[in-house]
């Protein structure tokens, strides 16, 4: 018998993230198949600034500290997600006046979380989806009231309060050739300014065509070449329709009942499947050829029930995304990337 994190052990870190059911240890079934299966752990919300510094300067440890003392305890190497981000903010930040105060307010947010991990956190994601789909930089609060300098001082605070944690950044759709190019430019933004990055997160939500194999491969090589780590983070290929594909279609809850949107309520179809197996199938045999420049794969959650994509971007779905079912049973998906190592 043999487990993710086994089969891969001479390529990359096998990583997974964990939500509160699992950080603790409610859900045992879980809990039993990250031990087994996973060398790396994410927090998938927890460490977000809304829950770490929900009121300004009044900071939140209860949660983190479980998810970080499970990781060490399990020898795991542990990832902060995330210091900096538009989303899943605390709603105090944004009616930040002065620039001076935002950045006062940023500093210290990043100080205070980094120092009480230092030594602890194995690697931070500094900054989270700071780029547009073209390429641009979002604007953000961060960008609005600061400009890019918040990009260089984010992440020379972050090596500030723990020189030897790797520090990163981290976004989606990083295949798509634009915001490619767009990332290229913040990493050498970064390096000119004289600020620490180790590594690039391409965030993995992906589907069963998109992007293509060649369009993964490029980005591996392009980032690679940068002279920094590239993981594979927040893996997850759906099996549902994407709603903005449809023709002047609108995202709203006028589809939650929807059976073109939720085509499989039960189960998955054999055929589909199997097209999920051959894509995960592809996608490590991508990841193995470039080993050499992968440091991690992590996956975004244990299992197909606790998935975020049951509910994004529309509530009440029933999707089939990860490598392991609702009764934390391995899939064909599962085996077919077993057969890769
Ligand atoms: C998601 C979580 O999985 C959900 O539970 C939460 O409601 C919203 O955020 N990009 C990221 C992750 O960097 O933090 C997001 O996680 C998914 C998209």
């Amino acid at each position: 018998e043999t487990s993710l994190k086994e089969a891969f052990q001479n390529e990359f870190l096998i990583g997974t993230a964990l939500n509160e059911n699992q950080i603790f240890e409610i859900d045992s079934l879980a809990i039993k198949l990250v031990k087994k299966e996973f060398n790396s752990i994410t927090p998938e919300n927890c460490m977000k600034w809304m829950f770490m510094e929900p009121e300004k300067g009044k900071f939140d440890f209860d949660t983190s500290d479980r998810f970080v003392a499970f990781g060490k305890k399990n020898k795991m190497f542990v990832i902060g997600h995330n210091l900096v981000w538009h989303s899943q903010l605390a709603a105090w930040v944004p009616t930040i006046e002065s620039p001076e105060e935002l950045s006062g307010n940023l500093h210290n947010h990043i100080k205070t979380i980094v120092e009480h991990y230092k030594g602890k956190i194995d690697g931070w994601d500094v900054v989270n989806e700071a780029l547009n789909e073209d390429g641009t930089l979002r604007n953000s609060i961060f960008y609005e009231k600061l400009g890019d300098r918040y990009l260089v001082d984010a992440f020379k605070w972050a090596q500030e309060y723990d020189p030897n944690v790797e520090l990163y950044y981290n976004d989606y759709n990083m295949c798509n050739p634009e915001k490619r190019s767009g990332a290229i430019e913040l990493v050498k933004l970064l390096q000119q300014n004289g600020a620490k990055i180790d590594g690039i997160g391409m965030q993995g939500h992906w589907n069963l065509e998109e992007p293509s194999l060649k369009e993964i491969e490029t980005s591996i090589e392009e980032y690679a070449a940068l002279g920094i780590k590239v993981m594979i983070t927040e893996l997850d290929i759906t099996v549902l329709p994407n709603p903005w594909d449809l023709e002047g279609a609108e995202v709203s809850q006028n589809y939650e009942n929807s059976a073109a949107m939720n085509p499989y309520p039960n189960e998955l179809p054999d055929s589909v499947a199997l097209r999920l197996a051959k894509r995960y199938s592809d996608i490590f045999q991508l990841f193995k050829k470039h080993s050499d420049k992968i440091s991690r794969v992590t996956f975004w959650g244990v299992n197909d029930g606790q998935s975020w994509l049951n509910g994004w971007p529309i509530k009440g779905r029933t999707n089939y995304p990860l490598p392991f079912n609702r009764n934390n049973r391995p899939k064909s998906a599962y085996d077919s990337i077993i057969q890769v190592s």
